[in-house]
């Protein structure tokens, strides 16, 4: 049974100012691999020749079939008690954010509405040259299913490629921009299912922690960040989140 301190629900108790950084450790136990866990993609696959634009362009082929395969991987999954917790948090605080480095979509699936998209979305797609974008069903519906080949742009003729941040890729600027604003206004900043060591996610914490937030991590394993936190919880998302709601459901809900 997961228990909480008293001074983290007093601060939940009189805040309308939360935030939740997520990484890819709240969607392990819906089976979408993360990224340095044990059995973490990078373990399988290299980075350098799948997830930058200089490995798109030599072989965009080779960068399509993998986002294809992770696409078809988290079409099948869903989001897990982690997800639906959060959405449930979200509803209990006027000024809550959702920050996330994650491109599954869970959080989207679930039913968060307050969602920032620090790294992009494997759902959605755009041309590497002008700023049209469009959604993967359309796309594997219509050019990459048939002719197998890569998707280029109608309006311009460029390549199309996964609408996601790349390793040496500027964060898209207002998303990050956002994310800081909400980090230094938070009263309890949650760090939840990530290894806290890709800039400029993992500052995040820190700037919030130095404008005065209570700070929280979640995850089973230490990480940089754990040695600076107020409260930490070595356990999984799927765990701590849903007994979070239950506490917090208690303290905020109307009708008590
Ligand atoms: N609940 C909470 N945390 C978990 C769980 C769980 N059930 N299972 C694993 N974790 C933790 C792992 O211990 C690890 O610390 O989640 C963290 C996942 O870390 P990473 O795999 O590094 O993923 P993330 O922090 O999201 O990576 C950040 O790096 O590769 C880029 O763009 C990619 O967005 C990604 C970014």
């Amino acid at each position: 049974m997961v228990s909480f301190s008293e001074r983290l629900l007093d601060r939940l108790r009189h805040t309308e100012s939360v935030v939740a950084l997520t990484g890819a450790g709240i969607s392990a136990s819906s089976g979408v691999p993360t990224f340095r866990g044990k059995d973490g993609l990078w373990n399988k696959f290299r980075p350098e020749e799948l997830a930058n634009l200089h490995a798109f362009l030599k072989n965009p082929e080779l960068v399509w079939e993998w986002y294809s395969w992770r696409r078809e991987l988290i079409r099948n999954v869903k989001p897990n008690l982690g997800h639906y917790a959060l959405v449930d948090i979200e509803s209990y605080f006027s000024e809550f954010t959702l920050v996330t480095q994650n491109v599954d979509n869970l959080h989207q699936v679930a039913g968060n509405k307050r969602i920032i998209e620090l790294h992009g979305n494997i759902m959605r797609n755009k041309c590497v040259d002008c700023n049209y974008q469009v959604a993967s069903q359309e796309l594997e519906a219509g050019i990459v299913a048939e002719e197998k080949k890569i998707p280029t742009c109608p309006q311009c003729g460029s390549l199309i490629r996964p609408d996601v941040v790349w390793f040496g890729e500027m964060l898209p600027e207002e998303a990050i921009t956002r994310a800081q604003e909400a980090a230094s206004a938070a009263e309890v900043f949650f760090s939840i299912g990530t290894s806290s060591t890709v800039e400029p996610a993992a500052s995040l914490p820190y700037l919030a922690k130095g404008n005065g937030a209570y700070l929280v991590e979640i995850n089973p394993d230490e990480t940089p960040l754990s040695s600076v936190t107020n409260e930490r919880f070595a356990a999984g998302a799927d765990e701590v989140l849903p007994a979070l709601a239950i506490e917090i459901e208690k303290m905020r809900s109307r009708y008590r």
